[in-house]
């Protein structure tokens, strides 16, 4: 498939009929990649792969799919680029450009990815900014997909910080008609122009209560109090414990719900042990999601 826009930023450039595309094609590949019936789809292909903040899934992920795929990645530290001596980001896109098929970038500012989009040539997928995390919605959707088999009436309740993976995660609700409830503190919603143009084709609520908000949902789902760019050391205390997914919690969602996180977890701090650690939880599927929907993306956007 090919898909019609040429970035992946925040997660609505998609379609709604591409994203269940998407999701079916990721889940294609997968089976046809367990079956070792893995086609090198993007051979010759390079992905530039540029890092101002830590990552595990992503980078590791981007480089094993671009692996199986035939392709392959370069590593790059945003400190070690002419850029941390002032070269402009519209110079180091025109440049990259040149010599790449395709760019993925973790950034603090989202305006930067914004940038490197208008001034690249070749595709520009965003790897995580403050603000967005598509790639993680892209994972977190088929492992509901998978989970369930479908979206029509699976209800996600998402209790915690209303940050960047919440911010995408509303887009994939949106695309698929996945109804959403955010419990957060106040002052911890999320972005109000995603949830506005989301609740034109799903149902998302907003809430200070876990409690309301884990009622007959599906997946719960969390992340950490403290993203990579928050600077406030102080945060977690703001959310504890009301906001913590714990046993006590999970009883109030659907007998069949299961607990997801985008990872990396303080382990009783947003969750509890027993249940990231427990039978409902499906982090290790949907950490390994990250690998099958990227290359389903990466094979869409080069058109392959
Ligand atoms: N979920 C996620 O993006 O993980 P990393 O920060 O390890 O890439
Ligand atoms: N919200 C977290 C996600 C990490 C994958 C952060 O931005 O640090």
């Amino acid at each position: 498939m090919k898909l019609e826009t040429k970035n992946l930023l925040t997660g609505d450039e998609i379609s709604n009929k591409e994203f269940l595309e998407l999701i079916d094609f990721s889940i294609k590949l997968k089976e046809e990649s367990k079956m070792g019936k893995g086609k090198p789809l993007l051979e010759n292909k390079t992905l530039a792969m540029l890092f101002e903040k830590p990552s595990t899934r992503t980078r590791v992920s981007f480089e094993t799919g671009m692996l199986q795929l035939g392709g392959h990645t370069i590593n790059l530290s945003l400190n070690d680029m002419q850029h941390s001596r002032g070269e402009s980001v519209e110079d180091t896109a025109k440049t990259l450009s040149g010599y790449v098929d395709a760019i993925m970038a973790r950034v603090y500012e989202h305006d930067f990815i914004e940038k490197l989009a208008k001034h690249a040539t070749v595709p520009v997928i965003n790897g995580l900014s403050n603000s967005f995390h598509p790639c993680q919605t892209l994972a977190d959707m088929m492992t509901i997909k998978e989970q369930f088999g479908v979206f029509k009436d699976i209800k996600i309740a998402w209790v915690g910080d209303g940050n960047n993976v919440c911010n995408s995660l509303i887009f994939g609700c949106s695309k698929t008609q996945t109804k959403i409830s955010i419990a957060t503190p106040k002052g911890f919603e999320p972005d109000p122009e995603v949830v506005k143009k989301a609740s034109k084709n799903t149902t998302v609520d907003l809430t200070t209560d876990p409690k309301s908000a884990v009622k007959d949902a599906n997946v719960v789902m969390t992340d950490t109090f403290m993203s990579i760019h928050t600077s406030d050391s102080k945060q977690t205390e703001k959310f504890l414990p009301s906001f913590q997914v714990d046993q006590s919690l999970m009883i109030k969602a659907k007998k069949d719900a299961i607990f997801m996180h985008c990872l990396p977890a303080k382990r009783d701090q947003e969750v509890t042990s027993e249940v990231i650690d427990g039978e409902q939880s499906a982090v290790w599927i949907q950490a390994e999601n990250r690998l099958h929907t990227q290359k389903a993306l990466l094979i869409s956007l080069l058109g392959i």
